[in-house]
């Protein structure tokens, strides 16, 4: 089997790529990758080198080397994570989202129509997204698959509309495919522009940990390996023309999970508890801030038999510890054009 991974040098990729080629050494794990800012190889330097991987540089929206690619590998599957990820980033620049996040699953979604001609068998389109197409709840209830969309963000925007082209592909042209909408994921190869990563790496160097609002925006946390092996059984076990809804059980309003990040960090660093906390700030808050995210991963857990294997303080140790053994890999991804964004962003 010829598998295509999309985005599979960015953050979540990386763990999927990995297991992948890991678990199955009877496929071929091609890998598609922009390498944008948030695409970085160093994430795969171990597994580099394994006979059943190639990597492939390319974008997902340029229509002629995407088909040249699937005319020559025939994909029997693909996992397509290929995007732009960030909230905050999609509220400067929308169309960067739209261009990616669903000029480009359309490009692929052709070629994949276009290489099968409709004989699907054994074949699977396999779409990752996440649980901000629900828009925010309120103080209670989850998001199910029956959950209506209503984006609040450009990113969870383009999201939800590459998610419906995908169910539109499967409607119209019989396209065989699954969905999976994951909450936040933390843990190794986190681009320190989202929350967890931004605050290790700002308390390693003692600068302000930016807090947007009150701090009391909820947020359902997974380990990336659990989402990795989520994405494993879907792909291999889930129905086609099915959602299936990730998460981690796991609600934190994000003033708590920085408090508890500072406790884990002081002792790890050998500080006196409670000097992280000092470096708390509340700053300007971000437009369109979905209250609270939380997902209801009952249809998964029974249906696939998946639930997290790691407890949210397990899952938070195991992370600070990797980011404190890789500082030269913190050091690569914050320099440049990550320190302009920081300035634009935080200033
Ligand atoms: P990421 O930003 O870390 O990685 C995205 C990867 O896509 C990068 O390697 C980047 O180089 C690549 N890429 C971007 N534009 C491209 C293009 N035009 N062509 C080819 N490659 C391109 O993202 P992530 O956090 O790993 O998220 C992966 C997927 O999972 C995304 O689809 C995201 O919407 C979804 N998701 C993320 C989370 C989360 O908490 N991070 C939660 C749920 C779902
Ligand atoms: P983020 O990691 O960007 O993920 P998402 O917006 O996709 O949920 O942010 C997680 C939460 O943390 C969200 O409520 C915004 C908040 N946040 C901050 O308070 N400060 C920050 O510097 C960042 C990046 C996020």
């Amino acid at each position: 089997m010829n598998i295509l991974i999309t985005g599979g040098a960015g953050f979540i990729g990386s763990h999927v790529v990995r297991l992948f080629v890991d678990n199955y050494p009877n496929y071929h794990i091609f890998n598609l990758d922009a390498l944008t800012y948030a695409g970085n190889l160093e994430n795969l330097k171990d597994i580099e080198d394994k006979p059943n991987y190639t990597f492939v540089k390319g974008d997902i929206t340029d229509e002629f080397f995407v088909n040249n690619l699937f005319n020559s590998h025939k994909f029997d599957g693909v996992i397509h994570l290929a995007a732009e990820s960030h909230v905050d980033r999609s509220i400067v620049d929308p169309l960067a989202f739209v261009k990616t996040n669903v000029i480009g699953t359309m490009v692929l979604l052709n070629a994949f129509k276009n290489i099968w001609h409709g004989n699907y068998e054994n074949k699977r389109f396999y779409h990752v997204s996440t649980d901000e197409v629900y828009g925010t709840l309120g103080e209670t209830g989850l998001f199910t698959e029956n959950t209506s969309y209503d984006p609040n963000s450009p990113y969870s925007a383009s999201k939800a509309s590459s998610d419906h082209f995908v169910r539109a592909y499967g409607e119209t042209y019989g396209l065989p495919y699954v969905i999976s909408n994951c909450s936040n994921n933390y843990g190794q190869f986190q681009f320190p522009e989202k929350l967890i990563p931004l605050l290790i790496n700002n308390i390693i160097q003692n600068k302000a940990l930016p807090v947007y609002g009150d701090g009391n925006y909820t947020r359902d946390w997974l380990y990336v390996k659990d989402h990795a092996l989520a994405i494993d059984l879907v792909f291999h076990k889930g129905k086609n023309t099915e959602t299936y809804n990730i998460g981690g059980f796991n609600e934190w309003k994000n003033i708590d999970l920085v408090t508890l990040l500072c406790a884990q960090m002081d002792e790890k660093l050998g500080r006196k508890a409670g000097t992280s906390e000092k470096l708390i700030t509340y700053v300007k808050d971000r437009p369109g801030h979905d209250l609270r995210y939380a997902i209801d991963a009952s249809k998964i857990n029974k249906e696939l038999g998946w639930k997290p294997s790691v407890t949210f303080e397990q899952g938070l140790e195991i992370t600070i510890d990797w980011y404190l053994e890789n500082e030269i890999w913190l050091k690569n991804v914050t320099s440049g054009a990550y320190l302009e964004y920081y300035e634009k962003q935080y200033s």
